[in-house]
């Protein structure tokens, strides 16, 4: 005997369907997944040609992912389900303040060693000087020694290296390690922000929006020490006129960076002529398994 008669027989049956899910988790995610969708469906009203016209656009996105590009992830981020994601598992489950961020579409495995103090810049790229130093500390303030920080950021018009032919391999990338005070210090050049890509399904809705698509200025970072949650972080600008307004939802008070602008000379560096900034920065880490992220390129 058929049992449904109406839309909430048809929500019933599926939730149903849903707790045959033998693994209790995937179960759980099942669940609460269909419970959520008909609500939403509900809740909208959907129509025929609007559902018609969502299935299109999920193909569309699945179609736009190649190696080199994931429209989806770039979706989950203007949604600010990434960052959603990232604040609920860490700082003690979402509960205080983490120094945790999104990994971005751009790190890469291997990036070249630069003695601390070195710089990070491998061919010609015009703009300020930059002269980072950062210091590795446990929750309780302690230095941690001999972790390995991988930092990567834009050009200062905004292009990673693997972005722009312009830009020797590697470029604005390095690894350091922390010395005996838990530090590291490295120079280069003053990033600027840049827009995320606007020709496919994510440009539509941020256009029918009205969204820019910039994300504010930032240094990235991937710290490593086995007893440690990887730390995977962003240091932003907050001089950049879009740090209210990421479209990648990124931005948290805990990663407001130290960012100074100076006139007078650098005390070592001789060949700075004219203004230069300094970023000084503290990465806290949490305790916890050291597990590295799949390189989103090669
Ligand atoms: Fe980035």
């Amino acid at each position: 005997m058929v049992s449904v008669r109406s839309h909430d027989d048809v929500t019933r049956l599926a939730l149903s369907a849903m707790e045959s899910t033998a693994d209790p988790r995937l179960r759980e995610i099942m669940v609460s997944l269909v419970r959520h969708l008909h609500d939403f469906v509900r809740d909208v009203r959907l129509t025929e040609p609007e559902f018609r016209d969502a299935v299109a656009v999920l193909n569309e996105i699945g179609q736009l992912v190649s190696d080199t590009h994931n429209e989806m992830m770039l979706m989950a981020g203007s949604l600010g389900v990434s960052s959603l994601v990232c604040l609920l598992n860490n700082g003690d489950n979402g509960n205080t303040e983490t120094a945790q961020s999104l990994l971005g579409p751009f790190w890469r495995l291997n990036s070249p060693r630069v003695a601390n103090g070195g710089s990070i810049v491998r061919s010609g790229t015009p703009g300020s000087p930059l002269f980072v130093k950062g210091r590795v500390r446990d929750r309780d303030g302690r230095a941690i020694v001999g972790a390995e920080v991988d930092v990567w950021h834009s050009s200062p018009v905004g292009l990673y290296e693997n972005q722009d032919p312009e830009q020797a391999e590697m470029n604005l990338r390095g690894k350091l390690t922390t010395d005996e005070d838990g530090c590291f210090a490295f120079r280069s050049v003053l990033m600027a922000g840049y827009p995320i890509p606007t020709d496919g399904v994510v440009g539509r809705m941020l256009r029918a929006q009205g969204r820019h698509p910039m994300r504010p200025a930032h240094l990235h970072a991937l710290i490593f020490k086995p007893g440690f949650r990887v730390l995977i972080s962003q240091v932003y600008d907050p001089k950049d006129p879009n740090i209210e307004s990421d479209v990648q939802f990124g931005v948290t008070r805990a990663l407001i960076g130290d960012f100074v602008q100076h006139s007078e000379p650098h005390p070592s560096a001789k060949d700075v002529v004219g203004g230069w900034y300094s970023l000084d920065h503290t990465y806290v880490m949490e305790r916890g398994e050291a597990v590295l992220p799949r390189p989103p390129i090669r």
